[in-house]
């Protein structure tokens, strides 16, 4: 296996290593631990169906079968189809409009997640260049790099983060097939508490955990407070020196921390420029500093 970090400060290329085998338990931890230390890995020219996808994420935790998952593979519920593309008869063949804006994954949730791995079967293109990016946000640099005096305001704090704040302003767009979440989707994801700066389970240095697509207001402020101070960590973590974009190949299998990094999806693209992607969702329940030690 071959690991080549980008100049970004996030990411790097994992090659000379076929994901639709059994990871061996010396490959699991390197991948592990660059993971944590690289944030997002790209793997590129893999082959997987939903079986294998499913198979490497479930070595990294318990993969999640989300409760408003439209679109997944036949018999594999935890594998989601993210796409524009239509049948015949003109049905969705995925979840069109997944991750428009910036987020972390199950912030929401009381059980967080340790990473993302998608796997891109069809990837647009317009002149030549891959359209329909996905972007990130370092969130080891951005804690490291925040003012000392803010450091200490949000040690210890939590803020609220809310499932409805992101799927409500996916359904506002133009063209969305989101319809409002049923009372029982509302019901399975409450309102969730987040400690606002996380020790990442890998590297065991602090993260700012706290997204716009979720994170609603910090407990025990006012709101007039709590919204400035969102506001201030928002406009932080949006600086250029956190960003790094990943253009796609068509067999690359991207894994992402969901815990050090924020995530948007470039929207770029028609619907007659065809974009398929395999996802699963690896939940944070394995104990990742014993496994990576
Ligand atoms: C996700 C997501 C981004 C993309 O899978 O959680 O936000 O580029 N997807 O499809
Ligand atoms: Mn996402």
């Amino acid at each position: 296996m071959r690991i080549t970090p980008n100049n970004a400060g996030l990411g790097a290329r994992v090659e000379g290593i076929d994901l639709s085998r059994a990871l061996s338990p010396e490959d699991f931890r390197t991948v592990l631990r660059a993971l944590g230390q690289y944030g997002v890995l790209c793997f590129p020219g893999q082959d997987l169906d939903a079986p294998a996808l499913s198979g490497f994420g479930s070595r990294f935790g318990e993969l999640e079968v989300n409760v408003a998952n439209l679109f997944h593979a036949e018999g594999h519920p935890e594998v989601m189809h993210l796409s524009n593309m239509k049948d015949a008869a003109g049905k969705p063949l995925g979840l069109s409009d997944a991750g428009q804006g910036w987020h972390t994954d199950m912030s929401y949730s009381k059980e967080i997640a340790l990473a993302n791995v998608l796997h891109a079967k069809r990837v647009p293109r317009r002149d030549g260049k891959p359209i329909g990016c996905t972007q990130f946000r370092n969130m080891h640099a951005a804690y490291d790099d925040l003012p000392a005096e803010v450091k200490q305001r949000i040690e210890g704090r939590t803020a609220i983060h809310d499932f409805a704040k992101f799927w409500d302003m996916m359904r506002i767009r133009p063209g969305s097939i989101r319809g409002p979440l049923t009372p029982e989707q509302r019901a399975k994801k409450p309102p969730v508490s987040q400690p606002m700066v996380r020790q990442h389970p890998i590297t065991g240095r602090k993260v700012l955990y706290c997204n716009s697509g979720y994170a609603m207001f910090v407990e025990g402020m006012d709101r007039a407070e709590s919204d400035a101070l969102l506001d201030y960590l928002f406009r932080h973590q949006a600086q250029e020196k956190f960003f790094y974009e990943h253009e796609w190949n068509e067999g690359d299998v991207l894994m992402w921390d969901n815990i050090g990094t924020l995530h948007n999806a470039v929207a770029d693209y028609g619907p007659d420029e065809p974009r398929f992607i395999l996802r699963v969702q690896v939940m944070a329940n394995l104990d990742y500093a014993a496994l990576a030690a």
